[in-house]
């Protein structure tokens, strides 16, 4: 592969992109950038503030805001806000916020700049389609909704032993998330030009990475 390269691993919800986008990036000793993590931070930060979607400041209030991205951690106010991005509020709101032409445009010029200076994996809904149309590699990993509904369900269920959850839920949660970040009319959850589509309803993690990995590899040998 050549000295600075850009893999970029898009797909829907619980596609398992971020573990896989991580771990790959472990194993080739890169950076790895959840580009949903600067969203969530932008939502959180809005939220704090009480600044809804339909503020007519929020454009003025993010640009006011200091974000620092190092080693794939978003910092806001010099502030590392990994412990937020996850919070129920920050998840049930990220969709609406990420679907406003101020916060793209925001938080494009974040994405672009992490990888001026180092090799990147970076997962999303439009990395391979909008913020690196020039990516060295491009993947969009998928799963049936079904599928990809369980292992949310497991997840939580593993996190959290003592509540109570419905699966039914989860698969309804899915279906709606989907159905924004398809259906948007900014940076729409497409399968981007060039990209390999995996569908790893039957493969495990370890599965879907060597897969990844055969890729890259086939690739770099055919060059
Ligand atoms: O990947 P993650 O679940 O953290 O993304 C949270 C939300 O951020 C997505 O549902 C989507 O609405 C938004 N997002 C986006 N474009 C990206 C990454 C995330 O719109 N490249």
């Amino acid at each position: 592969m050549s000295s600075s390269y850009i893999i970029s691993i898009d797909g829907p919800a619980a596609s398992g992109k971020s573990t896989v986008a991580r771990k790959l990036a472990e194993k080739l000793n890169i950076t790895y950038l959840s580009s949903g993590s600067v969203y969530r931070a932008i939502t959180y930060v809005c939220l704090s503030k009480n600044i809804k979607p339909s503020d007519e400041n929020l454009k003025d209030f993010i640009n006011t805001q200091s974000f620092n991205i190092e080693h794939g951690k978003v910092f806001v106010n010099n502030q590392d806000y990994s412990k937020f991005l996850s919070l129920p509020e920050t998840e049930n709101a990220v969709s609406s916020y990420a679907s406003l032409a101020c916060v793209r445009e925001f938080a494009l010029t974040l994405l672009r700049d992490v990888a001026k200076h180092e090799s990147i994996i970076m997962d999303g809904r439009d990395i391979g389609s909008v913020v690196f149309p020039n990516a060295t590699n491009k993947f969009f990993l998928t799963a049936s909704q079904e599928v990809r509904a369980k292992r949310r369900y497991d997840e939580f269920c593993k996190n959290h032993p003592n509540e109570k959850i419905n699966l039914d839920n989860i698969l309804a949660e899915i279906i709606k998330r989907d159905d924004m970040d398809r259906k948007r009319e900014l940076s729409p959850l497409i399968v981007a030009e060039n990209a390999i589509l995996i569908d790893n309803s039957k493969l495990n993690i370890e599965e879907t990475i060597q897969a990844i990995y055969n890729s890259l590899h086939k690739k770099t040998g055919e060059a």
